[in-house]
């Protein structure tokens, strides 16, 4: 069942590729698509994982449409009251997350336009909402969630390019080649590194600040190491309290506006002792030099880079969790859908 892997997990981050494709294919040919009108506000709902993908959707729906993009926990949407959007989208990869149905419901209550993305047809959350969008990521056993944020970021991704009249087609038609050429990579240099850290950092600035945060949500839920996301410029107004040679820092300077700035973050984390394992375009000799290990991913679209790096994180934390003899598929005091407040 596992069809030929060790774990659940592994196969399913192999499976993104294919998802990846298959659900931008399927949302740009879903003739709803363009009557949803994506209107000028929007606010976006979700838990854990998924809210970790809208948060990536609002980078870039903001820098390339021009559209407000609000993003908020789905567990704090329904006990106080934001300035409310004219359409709510929930995101949820089961549709039965507790936290995220009470959102929707709530934005219904109050005549906004509701959307739904899930992963499950017939979910609850597809009864409820006005409109739905469906990924193409097939069934995640796995209680770590990998293709189903892909196949998030792939509806997202088609939403960004409808709203952009088709201006990132061909970018998300090849996506799934950059992500297909990290999908062996085992990382034992990093994994040196991280595997006898208790704490430890990632960061990243623009849309891979979010990356970030999905990477350390990662790590801890399956190698039970305490790991942080941080927006990179944040560090310094506290977090460098805790940086030493004890504390490894994951380090995301692909190119982008901010890449001379994330490399002076580097530089001021190196030198308060932390080691620093850098993700970056192939062949940066420059990132390579001031970093511990260098983790290479193709160079692309940021667009593109968004995913494949954080397909390099979700395998950073599954061979760190294989080094420490972790239940993978099964981690500790976790279920694969939170149906309770
Ligand atoms: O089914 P949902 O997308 O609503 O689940 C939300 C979170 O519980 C989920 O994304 C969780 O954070 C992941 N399983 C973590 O890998």
């Amino acid at each position: 069942r596992k069809g030929g892997f060790e774990h659940y997990m592994l196969k399913e981050i192999y499976e993104q590729p294919k998802v990846f494709f298959d659900t931008v294919k399927s949302t740009e040919n879903d003739s709803r698509l363009p009557m949803l009108r994506i209107p000028a506000e929007v606010t976006v709902v979700a838990c854990g994982t998924s809210y970790h993908a809208a948060l990536i959707f609002r980078y870039l729906a903001e820098e390339y449409s021009h559209k407000r993009v609000s993003v908020e926990f789905a567990s704090e949407f329904k006990y106080y009251t934001p300035p409310i959007r004219d359409m709510v989208i929930a995101v949820t990869q089961s549709g039965e997350t507790a936290d995220t149905l009470a959102a929707i419901e709530r934005a219904k209550s109050r005549n906004c336009s509701t959307l739904a993305i899930t992963n499950v047809l017939g979910s609850s959350i597809t009864r409820i909402a006005d409109w739905t969008l469906f990924m193409c990521a097939g069934p995640e056993i796995s209680v770590a969630a990998t293709k189903s944020f892909t196949a998030q970021l792939a509806v997202f991704m088609a939403i960004l390019n409808e709203m952009c009249d088709g201006r990132f087609t061909d970018t998300l038609a090849r996506a799934h080649c950059s992500v297909e050429r990290v999908l062996s990579y085992e990382l034992e240099d990093a994994v040196a590194i991280i595997k006898n850290a208790s704490e430890m950092f990632y960061v990243g600035r623009g849309v891979f600040y979010p990356v970030a945060l999905e990477g350390a949500l990662k790590m801890k839920e399956i190698s039970y190491i305490h790991a942080e996301g941080y927006a990179a410029g944040e560090l310094k107004h506290g977090p460098f309290a805790l940086l030493s040679e004890e504390t490894p820092v994951v380090a995301i300077c692909t190119p982008s506006p901010t890449y001379g700035v994330m490399l002076s973050n580097i530089k001021e984390m190196k030198a308060r002792g932390a080691p620093v394992i850098g993700i970056g375009a192939e062949g940066d000799t420059e990132a390579q030099s001031i970093v511990d290990v260098f983790i290479p991913v193709p160079e692309d679209h940021q667009i593109v880079q968004a995913l494949t790096v954080s397909v390099v994180l979700q395998l950073l934390a599954y061979h760190t969790a294989i080094a420490l003899n972790r239940d993978i598929d099964k981690p500790r005091n976790l279920a694969k859908s939170v149906t309770v407040e």
